[in-house]
């Protein structure tokens, strides 16, 4: 392993290692100190709870010591774009930021949101990518504009914990939000699920679909770990017979640069597009799953989220396994 950027970079027998590596943490099998008089740099663009508190402790109780940054704040605005003249309000380039912090540590985690501004350019990730082409140390992905892979293997291994290894029937669904969010989540989830081999089912109104790329990158590990997967824009269907039930709100890729746009398209969806009981009926008594922080009542009922069905507080630990799993694996 090199960098932990997607999970799409590794195969399923690495996949499932990790997975594997997480339960022995979890269950206090594998006590290691790897991370033993390394420092590891996180950087956080964003804010965050869960992320940030189990990077933090995960490295601890590997051994390690994380030096926390957040550009803007705690450390200068970053520049990451090649040949610019620096004259606005970005003091420090990604180029002397990396390679100076790799001097200090062994590894570095990046948390960097798509801003929802252009879906042609933050499709590409590019402030994630630009960590990656000017480091010599591993960078591990702590939610990009596109995929945030440590959240995507807690839920696979959350979905392992609460109903074994075989395939299950998964639905992925859309929900509304009163503002648009981005879609690392929700394509980091589907790309996992197909990748274990799981029966998906994307639903979302129309107008939100995924990136077309990673759609058929979807398609392909489907099919070739013995998954399937399928799409709908009906609401009422689509919880029929499922034994997990995912939910996320994303923003529309073709309202990126247009916010206000993207809020009157989805204030028709308020009442309809929410989690509840009624839906959860539909399924096969699915378990309920959402990466947090939730908005309740908005995307999910209290009746639900409060449910003996839901996980979400399993799934969040399940971060801390995994992460440490993943950073044993990756700084050598
Ligand atoms: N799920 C998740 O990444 O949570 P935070 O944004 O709080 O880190």
């Amino acid at each position: 392993m090199a960098d932990f950027v997607k999970t799409s970079d590794f195969s399923r027998a690495e996949l499932d290692h990790l997975v594997d590596n997480a339960f022995r943490i979890k269950s206090g099998l594998l006590a290691d100190k790897p991370l033993s008089g390394k420092s590891i740099a996180l950087v956080f663009f964003n804010p965050s709870l869960r992320t940030r508190a189990s990077m933090q402790v995960g490295i601890y109780e590997l051994g390690g010591n994380a030096v926390i940054l957040e550009p803007g704040s705690t450390s200068w605005t970053l520049e990451h774009r090649e040949g610019v003249v620096m004259d606005g309000d970005k003091t420090e380039h990604l180029k002397e930021f990396v390679r100076v912090l790799e001097r200090y540590v062994s590894a570095i985690g990046v948390r960097t949101f798509a801003g929802l501004k252009n879906w042609e350019t933050e499709r590409t990730d590019p402030i994630l990518n630009a960590f990656a082409k000017y480091a010599s140390v591993p960078i591990i992905n702590l939610e990009s504009a596109m995929h945030h892979p440590c959240q995507a293997m807690a839920d696979m291994m959350t979905i392992r914990e609460k109903l074994g290894n075989e395939k299950k029937k998964v639905l992925l669904t859309w929900a509304w939000h009163p503002k648009p969010l981005p879609m690392a989540v929700p394509n980091s989830f589907a790309l996992a699920a197909s990748q274990f081999g799981h029966d998906l089912r994307i639903a979302h109104p129309k107008g939100y679909e995924l990136d077309e790329e990673l759609i058929e990158d979807i398609k392909i590990q489907s099919t070739a770990n013995g998954g399937s997967v399928e799409f709908t824009n009906d609401i009422d269907v689509a919880f029929e017979n499922v034994e997990v039930v995912y939910a996320k709100s994303w923003g529309g890729k073709n309202f990126y640069g247009n916010h206000d746009g993207d809020i009157l398209e989805r204030s028709q969806y308020r009442s309809k597009w929410i989690v509840d009981a009624a839906k959860m009926k539909r399924s096969k008594e699915a378990i309920f799953m959402h990466c947090l922080p939730v908005r309740r009542n908005v995307i999910v009922t209290d009746a639900v989220i409060d449910s003996a069905n839901s996980v979400v507080i399993d799934e969040a630990e399940n971060r801390l396994h995994v992460q440490k799993a993943i950073m044993t694996e990756l700084i050598k």
